[in-house]
């Protein structure tokens, strides 16, 4: 089966978590605009410095920006048999960019996840998410009982707080996206792509509901 997903949801909903898990148990890349431009910025180009700026200030980084961005990444990716996509598309204008790149390469979108999630839960995530410098691999100080001095399980990279999950801009993200991304809803649902999920629960509850909806759609 073909499995080209989006994962889709508010800030801090476990769209990461979920989509690491994923791309392990099927098999496909995962692929997370968020993590892509952290990384480009670590590089210090002229372009990662003005993405920058948007980022630390909870806004999203331009349409045409983030669109030349994510073609690239994409570009080096095999992506015949299915990839998870977090955090791309965010806008309609993205959605539909997604749509030319991915008929360009025959392939059709199987689902986009939509991730569940009320705003206390969000802000309680996020402020106890720390994130591998190195790998990227997410924890959480409430919910994996870490110890000060901790290290990645994966890599033994240092684990460390972003700093767009400081509590002003968590805000300034979560008005973003009922603003911006929020319309992405009924664009998807009107295409008969959309799938609920409860993002409630444990890690393993999500999992588990989500290979649900992916069962149910197959
Ligand atoms: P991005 O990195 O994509 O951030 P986000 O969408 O705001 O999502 P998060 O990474 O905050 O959350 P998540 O849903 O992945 O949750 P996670 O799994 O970590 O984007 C950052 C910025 O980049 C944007 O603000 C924008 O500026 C820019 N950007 C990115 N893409 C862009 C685009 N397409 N266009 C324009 N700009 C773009 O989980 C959160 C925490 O909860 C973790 O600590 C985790 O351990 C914990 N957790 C997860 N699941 C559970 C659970 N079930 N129970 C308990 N804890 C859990």
């Amino acid at each position: 089966m073909k499995t080209h997903l989006v994962l889709f949801g508010p800030p801090g909903a476990g769209k990461g978590t979920q989509g690491q898990f994923l791309s392990k148990d099927l098999g496909i890349p995962f692929i997370s605009s968020g993590d892509a431009l952290r990384e480009g910025i670590n590089k210090k180009s002229e372009t990662a410095e003005k993405m920058y700026s948007f980022i630390k200030n909870g806004e999203l980084v331009p349409d045409i920006v983030v669109e030349e961005f994510m073609s690239k990444i994409l570009d080096q990716h095999t992506l015949d048999k299915g990839f998870i996509l977090d955090g791309f598309p965010r806008t309609v204008h993205q959605a539909e960019f997604l749509n030319i790149y991915l008929s360009k390469i025959n392939v059709n979108l199987y689902a986009v996840i939509f991730f569940l999630i009320p705003k206390e839960e969000i802000v309680k995530r996020i402020s106890g998410r720390r994130t591998c410098e190195h790998c990227n691999a997410v924890y959480n100080i409430y919910f994996n009982s870490l110890k000060d001095d901790a290290k990645c399980e994966r890599c033994g990279g240092n684990l460390a707080q972003r700093e767009d999950d400081k509590e002003e801009v968590v805000i300034r993200r979560i008005e973003v996206y009922e603003e911006k991304t929020e319309p992405l809803i009924a664009y998807y649902k009107n295409k008969g792509l959309l799938s609920e999920v409860d993002a409630l629960g444990t890690v393993e509850d999500v999992s588990k509901r989500i290979k649900e909806v992916l069962s149910d759609r197959a």
